[in-house]
């Protein structure tokens, strides 16, 4: 089979990301993906490539994506992988709050890797899987490391805010280049997602599983608006293919957000 892309998708082990795993095999795509649990398909050897990585772990996350990037080169990349906050304050080996470095600091890292081997004139297309919990974030930098005012929602909702920032940063910096960034709200569908949570929450979400939509109708949709030659650079789409509103407290979408952002990061840069 002629190889039709090369993808990167994070958190391919299951719900979203396995879906999207399996669509672009079947697109007849090179594709890399990652994830703490092993993912073998065999029938794909040689177009399927897995890495195991905690994003719990920023040193050993820089050094496998450090190795990525200077053995594949990729046209599309997925920021997938991602948890529904603990419902007690968790920290990481690193220090942070563990939603705000599995979901949004881990992949800003990986991105920072990935953009600095990236050849500037070739074009690439990023897409970050938020929420549509971001829409109700009340963004707080400092809130990442005071365990005194956790809420889980509050952590969830701020993590997915952030990789839509993010992605809009990123979008207007490289606006220059073929390097396009986006965010996508799946809408909600039946995954692994609860695997986090404890008690009746969790029995709720497993029954709810079997009614929920199917992670591979929100996978198909994904990978439309990530192949759209119209793709708005910048933008949250929905499951729909509707552009959603990101409006903002004026101090998080500045610079100094993100040099502070990269000030986290740059530790763990090799
Ligand atoms: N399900 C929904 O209704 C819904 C709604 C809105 C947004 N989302 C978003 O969709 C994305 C996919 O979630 P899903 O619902 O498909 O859940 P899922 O089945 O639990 O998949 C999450 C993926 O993230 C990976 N992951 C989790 N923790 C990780 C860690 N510490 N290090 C590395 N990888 C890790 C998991 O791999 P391992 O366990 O193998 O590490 C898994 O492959 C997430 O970003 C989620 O926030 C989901």
């Amino acid at each position: 089979m002629d190889v039709k892309g090369r993808v990167l998708i994070t958190g391919g082990t299951s719900g979203l990301g396995l879906e999207l795993v399996k669509l672009f095999l079947r697109k007849g795509f090179i594709v890399v993906t990652t994830g703490r649990r092993m993912l073998e398909l065999p029938e794909h050897e040689g177009r399927f490539i897995f890495y195991h990585v905690d994003f719990a772990d920023l040193s050993a996350t820089s050094e496998l994506f450090g190795k990525i990037s200077k053995t594949h080169e990729f046209d599309y990349i997925i920021y997938n992988a991602g948890i529904l906050s603990p419902p007690d304050f968790t920290t990481t080996k690193d220090g942070f709050e563990y939603t705000f470095q599995i979901n949004f600091l881990a992949h800003f890292l990986v991105n920072e890797i990935i953009i600095r081997h990236h050849a500037p004139d070739k074009p690439l297309r990023v897409v970050a899987v938020t929420s549509m919990a971001y829409r109700v974030a009340e963004p707080d930098f400092n809130y990442f490391g005071d365990a005194g005012n956790y809420r889980a929602w509050k952590a969830y909702s701020g993590s997915k805010l952030y990789l839509v920032l993010m992605c809009r940063y990123f979008a207007g910096k490289l606006s220059g280049t073929p390097v396009r960034f986006y965010s996508y709200d799946p809408g909600i569908f039946g995954s692994e997602l609860y695997r986090t949570q404890k008690g009746i929450f969790r029995r709720i979400y497993q029954l709810g599983v079997k009614i929920l939509r199917h992670p591979a109708v929100s996978a198909e949709v994904l990978a439309e608006i990530l192949t759209d030659p119209d793709l708005t650079n910048g933008a949250v789409y929905d499951v729909r293919k509707r552009i959603r509103k990101v409006s903002l407290p004026g101090t998080v979408n500045s610079e100094a957000f993100w040099t502070a952002i990269h000030a986290l990061a740059r530790k763990y840069l090799k």
